[in-house]
């Protein structure tokens, strides 16, 4: 093998980037280096366009017809957060999945404690199946928002988000889609599933972009409020902050870098066409699961198939804590998992497998069949240290 490591942890963050990443930061850097709408001057306007410009290609990532409904914020956590905050009420009541991330449970939690916001949680099985019968049974006359992993980051399993919209649309609810696993991955059509309220997103995932960015959309900007309040470089004689998207969700100075980077990675996964991508890390999933199927000590957890599945395994070795497995793999074969609960507890405690977790594999474009073959290897060398 050619690397000095192997990389399997690209569900925490993707790596290594394309080129076109650094170039464009490069070049914001040496080009633009402004910040747009502070002042009018020529390379405050081209700040600007570069904004508008990585929206619209998320746009077109998402199927809009354009990028106004979508905003910018760090990451999916803040996304999530600022759309929770932002739209729940005292004694307003959620509908939410034992698939969440910590992203989405402890903001929810820290609603219960400040505005007595409710929340009821629906189980999968140890797939990550769902009755759908479960969400419409927990509805209440409170009910004001389902909040939806899209995609698990412990078990790679896919929600059937059309299917759970539906429920929402015919209760007249809202819906929350975290897509931080999902975007860059698989397709994501906002104008056909026009019963998503809000989607968060996060860039340095697989949409291949820097740390720091992510964003969030909402389809209708007044039915939430704003977290933050700020310079926004418009209607600055009143101290009231404005109400107008995109100012309203984007106070402050933002990480034009990050934008920057993010156009020119979304650009590049849509001349790529992503979803060959996608093809080429599942087929690794499915040989790696083949693979590790084989080994007597492996405990496989989730789908036991490739349908509706991300590009992602966790495991355990019978004998070993996860922790354990995870060190060996980076220390004597220089092997990137993630050992855990991969801030996602619930879902744990549905595997059996809290709170230590499992090792999580999690694939990437660059990935090989190669590299796998020496993972295996390198499992029945751990396997063997106990023996
Ligand atoms: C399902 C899910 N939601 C939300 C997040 C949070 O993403 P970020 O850390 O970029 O805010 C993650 C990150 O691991 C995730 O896997």
């Amino acid at each position: 093998l050619d690397n000095s490591y192997i990389y399997f942890d690209h569900a925490s963050t993707s790596h290594p980037k394309p080129p076109c990443l650094w170039l464009a930061i490069k070049n914001y850097l040496e080009t633009i280096g402004a910040s747009p709408g502070r002042s009018s001057h020529r390379l405050s306007k081209l700040a600007h366009n570069q904004i508008i410009q990585t929206k619209n290609l998320l746009a077109r990532l998402f199927h809009l017809p354009k990028g106004d409904n979508i905003y910018f914020s760090s990451n999916a956590t803040t996304g999530i957060n600022l759309i929770l905050k932002g739209f729940l009420k005292q004694y307003d009541h959620v509908i939410t999945t034992n698939l969440e991330h910590n992203s989405v449970l402890r903001p929810l939690e820290k609603l219960k404690i400040t505005r007595s916001v409710s929340y009821d949680i629906v189980f999968s099985d140890s797939e990550g199946r769902f009755q759908l019968s479960e969400f419409e049974k927990k509805i209440t006359s409170q009910t004001k928002l389902f909040v939806i992993n899209h995609g698990s980051n412990v078990i790679g399993v896919t929600t059937p988000i059309k299917e759970i919209a539906e429920i929402c649309k015919k209760y007249r609810i809202k819906l929350l889609v975290d897509t931080a696993q999902t975007a860059g991955l698989i397709d994501i059509n906002l104008t056909h599933m026009d019963e998503i309220d809000f989607l968060a997103f996060t860039g340095h995932k697989s949409l291949l972009g820097p740390s720091g960015i992510g964003g969030f959309y909402v389809k209708d900007p007044f039915c939430i409020d704003t977290l933050y309040e700020g310079g926004t470089g418009t209607n600055s004689h009143t101290l009231i902050h404005p109400e107008t998207p995109p100012f309203k969700f984007e106070a402050g100075t933002l990480n034009y870098l990050g934008i920057a980077g993010l156009g020119a990675t979304v650009n590049w996964l849509l001349e790529q066409n992503f979803l060959n991508f996608f093809e080429h890390e599942m087929n690794i999933t499915e040989y790696c699961m083949q693979k590790l199927q084989e080994i007597e000590e492996v405990i496989l957890y989730g789908p036991r198939t490739i349908e509706s599945k991300l590009p992602l395994l966790s495991f355990n070795l019978k004998g070993f804590y996860a922790g354990e497995v995870s060190y060996f793999l980076d220390e004597q074969f220089q092997i990137c998992t993630r050992p855990g609960l991969q801030c996602a507890p619930l879902v744990h405690k549905t595997l059996g497998t809290f709170p230590h977790g499992t090792v999580r594999l999690s694939f990437g474009h660059t990935n090989t069949f190669e590299e796998i073959d020496y993972f295996i290897q390198a499992i029945k060398k751990i396997l063997s240290l106990k023996k």
